[in-house]
């Protein structure tokens, strides 16, 4: 499908009100257990503008594409080569700290980092660790572009797969992904703090 009055940049920090906004609101579930109180007069929605503004780690501008429909912003991705991502858990922390030692205490504590310290990529795989659309722009082909955009900057970075989670609990985000050549290669239960999630690895495999 090709959108009509679709453009592509990287992500800059003025865009984090957009993207904390897209990000948040898509998993406000998930960031409300695990972000709430961690710094004084910082609601969750803000420690995920905190971490969007890091230079690193897997919510940051640096790793984010924006796409604009007829040029305002209406999607993004986050996505990254494993083998240069330096961490996720090393980025979080010292975007953590940045927030104050009470933070990433509560942040240890709760799991988070441990969860992205042990989270299993394939080393030289790329991992698309977030892609959303403005709920008033999506099903418009916005998503797949960005996708698609995402699997050929990974073919140029050399890397041997592109990998994603998904939830179980959203089939339409699946069947999307299978369209575009994943396939699932396991599901997983993963426990943080008060937080069960259940998702599907699912793997595109790249040749040269
Ligand atoms: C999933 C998502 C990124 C796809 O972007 P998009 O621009 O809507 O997708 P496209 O227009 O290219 O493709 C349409 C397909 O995307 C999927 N899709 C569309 N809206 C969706 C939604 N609200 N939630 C999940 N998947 C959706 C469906 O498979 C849809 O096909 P269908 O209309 O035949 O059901 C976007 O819908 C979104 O942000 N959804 C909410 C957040 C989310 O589920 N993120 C993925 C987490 S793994």
């Amino acid at each position: 499908m090709s959108v009509s009055g679709l453009s592509f940049r990287p992500a800059t920090p003025d865009d984090a009100s957009f993207a904390a906004r897209l990000m948040y609101n898509i998993a406000c579930r998930d960031f409300d257990t695990l972000f709430t109180g961690l710094a004084a007069g910082l609601s969750p929605r803000d420690v995920v503008e905190t971490f969007y503004r890091a230079p690193g780690g897997m919510f940051s501008w640096h790793n984010t594409e924006i796409a604009l429909h007829d040029g305002l912003p209406a999607g993004i991705i986050t996505a990254y080569s494993v083998a240069s991502r330096s961490g996720s858990a090393a980025w979080l922390a010292r975007a953590a700290a940045q927030l104050g030692a009470r933070a990433l205490v509560l942040l240890a504590w709760r799991g988070v980092i441990v969860a992205r310290a042990v989270q299993r990529n394939t080393p030289g795989s790329w991992f698309i660790a977030f892609v959303g659309v403005d709920p008033t722009q999506q099903s418009l082909g916005i998503g797949s572009s960005l996708i698609e955009r995402s699997i050929q900057k990974a073919r140029r970075a050399g890397c041997s797969c592109v990998e994603l989670d998904v939830d179980v609990d959203n089939p339409r985000a699946q069947a999307l992904y299978e369209r575009l050549g994943f396939h699932v290669v396991h599901t997983e239960r993963q426990r943080t703090f008060s937080l069960v999630v259940e998702s599907r690895r699912m793997t595109l495999q790249l040749h040269a």
